[in-house]
């Protein structure tokens, strides 16, 4: 529509094995589809494709994904201009790679192996709730430099190496990060590769026995992944997880420990590190989760170094409430419950009247839902909810923040272990209300902090 500034929507479609269309007939249909307005606003989320027969006989999954990532909350679908990807997901799963350790052919396992998309990465990106825009971010750099590479941009000029490093506490999700923006850009970049690989090098695993007894073996793996990009029309994504054991390995040296070994080891897969970025269709993504001990060569080579910090209240209450739909998927929590989102107006303005009040603060978390009564009257009148089920659904999601306001300092990792914790010590029955449930979940988050302290003094608290 003319003089209308269009908002950029990805549309991620998951075809059938068994789809023999061109992706672009089902780009073209996806796209009428949504001009077609059968939903007057587009958000994060699957779309129905029933309408359509031909969708409808060829899609295993439709979704709109990226807008709450970029801060958009919705599109009014005359704004909307679909950037649709159609895929087709591999089925093979993780393959694990072995070299032969030092020629008597005893093997050492070397990496692991995807095809990408793949099937079992599917909807890692969407399960990771991340403060900001990070996800936004790692997906405009990883496009942008991509693009740069393919248009031949000159790096004596303009200098990019697609080296990503997160780094930040233990369970933050940065290894799960990396996995899925592979994953992703196998997706969104389908039209510029016609394959896509996932390679997951443990650095540990690089001073092994037989990796530390030479930079050989170091040589022959990145030979391997050399191979595998020489093919230009396939995307190689390279994963270097708990990169810091480069360091260590340094530092033994230094000591006199292990020496010349390991720092021949860490020279030669900085060496390969560069000879990759010389391929313009290798990405490099590094993780670590001790920010300070990263070897400097290192950090100096990564483009992008992003913090994956511990979860703010808002992505706490969205990992709980990811874990409470899964529950009542499963029928675990019984009957079935609607629990307002984060950016919902009853959660924002919990969340704001709380800032004034300290209301969900951690140390008054200990009167629990004696406070709820006073604190959901205060919100009855300020969102103005009237109806019984309104009421209900407002208590749920006060109950939530309330726990997730109580976890401050627990990781995604640990957050996604409560509602197991909650079952195991305070349900005990194989099915249970969400009300009850959430009173479970508080328990839990008390004694997990409990546990914690405990082990930080080493004394009961
Ligand atoms: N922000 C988050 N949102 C949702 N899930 C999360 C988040 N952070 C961690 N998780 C979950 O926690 C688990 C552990 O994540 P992952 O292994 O990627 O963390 P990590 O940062 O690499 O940890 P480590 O530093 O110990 O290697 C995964 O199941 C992941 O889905
Ligand atoms: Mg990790």
């Amino acid at each position: 529509m003319a003089g209308v500034q269009q908002v950029p929507v990805h549309v991620e479609v998951a075809l059938q094995p068994s789809c023999a269309l061109e992706f672009s007939e089902i780009e073209q249909e996806v796209r009428r589809l949504i001009h077609g307005g059968g939903s007057t606003t587009i958000r994060d989320g699957p779309i129905d494709v029933s309408t359509s027969r031909v969708l409808s006989e060829n899609v295993l999954t439709a979704k709109v994904t990226g807008l709450t990532d970029s801060g958009v909350d919705k599109v009014p679908f005359w704004h909307c201009d679909p950037c649709v990807h159609a895929f087709q997901l591999s089925p093979c799963g993780v393959e694990r790679e072995v070299l032969d350790g030092d020629g008597d052919g005893e093997d050492v396992a070397a990496f692991d192996q995807w095809v990408l998309p793949a099937q079992e990465l599917e909807g890692l990106w969407e399960s990771l709730l991340l403060e900001d825009t990070i996800k936004a971010q790692l997906l405009d750099y990883a496009t942008s430099a991509l693009l740069f590479s393919d248009r031949q941009v000159s790096k004596h000029i303009i200098s990019w190496n697609r080296v990503v490093l997160l780094h930040g506490p233990p369970g933050t999700g940065k290894t799960s990060l990396c996995k899925a923006l592979a994953h992703k850009l196998a997706i969104r970049l389908g039209g510029r590769f016609q394959a896509a690989q996932l390679l997951e090098i443990n650095a540990h695993s690089l001073f092994s026995k037989w990796f530390s007894e030479s930079g050989k073996l170091v040589g022959r793996l990145f030979g391997h992944i050399a191979e595998l990009a020489e093919d230009e029309s396939t995307l190689v994504c390279i994963l270097v997880d708990e990169v810091e054991s480069l360091t260590t390995a340094r530092s033994a040296a230094m000591s006199g420990n292990e020496p010349s070994d390991a720092v021949r080891v860490v020279n030669a897969v900085l060496t390969q590190i560069d000879s990759l970025r010389a391929r313009d269709n290798v990405l490099v993504l590094t993780t670590s989760n001790v920010s300070k001990a990263i070897d400097l060569a290192f950090v100096d080579r990564a483009d992008i170094k992003m913090l994956i910090g511990l979860p703010g209240v808002q992505a706490r209450y969205s990992i709980l409430q990811s874990c409470l739909a899964e529950l009542m998927r499963t029928g675990i929590i019984d009957p079935p419950q609607h629990v307002p989102d984060c950016a919902s107006e009853l959660v924002r303005t919990a969340l704001h009247t709380s800032c004034d009040m300290g209301v969900l603060a951690p140390a008054r978390i200990g009167e629990g839902f004696i406070q709820l009564s006073y604190f959901g009257v205060l919100l009855f009148k300020t969102v103005g909810m009237s109806s019984a089920t309104g009421c209900r659904v407002m208590s749920m999601g006060i109950l939530l923040l309330q726990v997730a306001a109580l976890a401050q300092g627990l990781s995604g990792r640990a957050l996604r272990k409560l509602p197991f914790q909650a079952h195991a010590f305070f349900v005990h029955r194989s099915s249970t209300t969400l009300h009850h449930y959430l009173d479970a979940l508080l328990q839990a988050v008390r004694t997990e902090l409990q546990r914690r302290a405990q082990l930080e003094t080493g004394s009961p608290v």
